[in-house]
């Protein structure tokens, strides 16, 4: 176990050499990230370390003086816009021999994606995985000294791997929306799902760093914080996921305390109670269920039938009152039939999700799924996605009437002249009139509902 944890030294010892790496020339990073939450934290990481390092941040690759790409393996697409992102930057490097480009997340690990990358991207100076995020300086000194092209990758194979680096820089994007990692990796190896592969075994952070993590950012005024794990629940610090939650939701101050994401056979009645009764715990829960048919679950291998994931629904309904419930659903995995689909369908209509977040069924070299016969085709898959997508439409315009009339608090992320947008504890935006103070909090009554936005304006009941 304590083998995961990089040695306090190695980490002194990166950022050490970090301190000025640049030699005080004004130099600036430009990071570019594809993926989830988890890939958003880690480009905060890189962008802490960046920052020892001396530089600068800039959202305009042309002012670049380092051009990092974190990638996302999740699916075909978000590869691909990876690498023509990546194409783009030819010209830069032609124009601009002293920068460097480097390719870092998920996709670099794996091998075919990354020899691929190494060979029809010849100007990208160095590649890395997504466990030696902590060495940047190391990286970059020796892109900077050596101009040979280098990959840094885990040895290990990939049901062995990964590490957690506690005590890095984090350059935070946000000044009062905030992710906290709590733990790292997957090990539930669904059949379609390639983060197993890229992100390593499940190992958990201390509860200790975590707290004072998150007490830090409370206060220093972080009004929307979301504890990140690939799989919550199997948190397995000293204390239980329920627990961490209650105590990260328990500090002075309100603000909203969201996790993502948790497997449904994992969620227990006490993780449920604490989002009830602890009320800076936002009043959200989402819960993949990536379909709604006994066979294809056991396919995906997800070890929870419709049934005991309707029950699980059906008591967050029950206990959390107004809670937001949002899932994941997967279209057009490999053997579904049509029957199996429309129960999908079913189980939509059935728990009534706020929303729903559908993909096209994308095959992942390496993964089970990928080799199974009985692939769907791509024009099925659409027409699957767009029927589910209008069933979700009418069911959220329903949902969301009931707000009318209602005054709901609002957490306010922008204010231009007066025409305000926040998010509900429930995680719903609401577009409002009102002079808020972006990052801070305000009673909104609602006038006007759509099916994924409120309308109001604020009021000082
Ligand atoms: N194809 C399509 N969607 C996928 N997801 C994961 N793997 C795949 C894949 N191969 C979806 C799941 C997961 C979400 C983050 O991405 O629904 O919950
Ligand atoms: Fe994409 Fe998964 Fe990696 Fe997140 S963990 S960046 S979703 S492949």
């Amino acid at each position: 176990m304590s083998e995961i944890f990089v040695p306090r030294e190695e980490i002194e010892n990166q950022l050490s050499l970090a301190d000025g790496l640049c030699g005080g020339k004004e130099k600036n990073v430009c990071i570019l990230t594809f993926g989830c939450q988890q890939n958003e934290a880690d480009s905060e990481i890189l962008s802490g370390i960046c920052e020892r390092m001396g530089y600068g941040e800039t959202d305009d690759p042309k002012n670049a003086d380092l051009i990092l790409i974190n990638t996302c393996a999740i699916r075909e697409h978000a590869e691909l816009k990876a690498l023509s992102r990546t194409g783009q930057f030819k010209k830069l490097k032609e124009q601009n021999r002293e920068l460097l480009i480097g390719i870092c997340g998920c996709m670099a690990e794996q091998k075919e994606r990354r020899e691929a990358v190494i060979k029809s991207y010849p100007y990208v100076d160095f590649v890395f995985g997504t466990d030696k995020l902590y060495m940047l300086p190391t990286i970059i000194k020796n892109a900077l000294n050596a101009k040979k092209r280098r990959v840094y990758i885990s040895e290990k194979p990939h049901n062995e791997f990964g590490i957690i680096a506690e005590g890095l820089p984090l350059r935070r994007n946000s000044d009062f929306k905030a992710k906290v990692s709590i733990m790292y990796g997957c090990d539930n190896f669904c059949t379609y799902c390639v983060v197993p592969y890229v992100r390593g075994r499940e190992r958990s952070r201390c509860s200790a760093d975590v707290l004072s993590e998150v007490e830090s950012l409370v206060k220093n005024g972080y009004k929307d914080i979301m504890l990140l794990g690939q799989n919550v629940n199997s948190y397995k610090g000293d204390i239980s996921f329920p627990e961490l939650l209650r105590r990260c939701g328990s500090m002075d101050g309100e603000y909203f305390l969201r996790f993502m994401t948790s497997h449904p056979k994992d969620a227990s009645r006490e993780l449920v109670e604490v989002i009830r009764d602890v009320p800076n715990v936002a009043k959200q829960f989402h819960l993949p269920v990536q379909s709604g048919n006994n066979r294809v679950l056991s396919a995906m291998n997800r070890r929870y039938t419709r049934e005991k994931y309707l029950e699980k629904a059906m008591e967050i309904k029950a206990l959390v009152p107004d809670v937001t419930m949002t899932t994941d659903i997967i279209c057009g995995f490999p053997t579904e039939t049509e029957a199996e689909f429309l129960e999908t369908v079913d189980i939509i209509k059935q728990v009534e999700f706020d929303m729903i977040f559908t993909f096209l069924y994308s095959p992942r070299p390496g993964t089970p799924a990928a080799n199974m016969e009985d692939q769907i085709p791509h024009e099925e898959k659409v027409r699957r996605f767009e029927l589910l997508s209008s069933v979700q439409n009418d069911i959220a315009d329903k949902l969301n009437d009931k707000y009318i009339g209602k005054t709901v608090r609002v957490l306010c992320e922008t204010n231009e002249n007066g025409k305000c947008s926040g998010r509900t504890t429930g995680n719903k935006i609401v577009n409002f009139d009102g002079n808020a103070r972006v990052g801070q909090f305000a009673n909104v009554e609602i006038t006007a509902a759509a099916a994924y936005i409120l309308r109001g304006k604020e009021t000082n009941q």
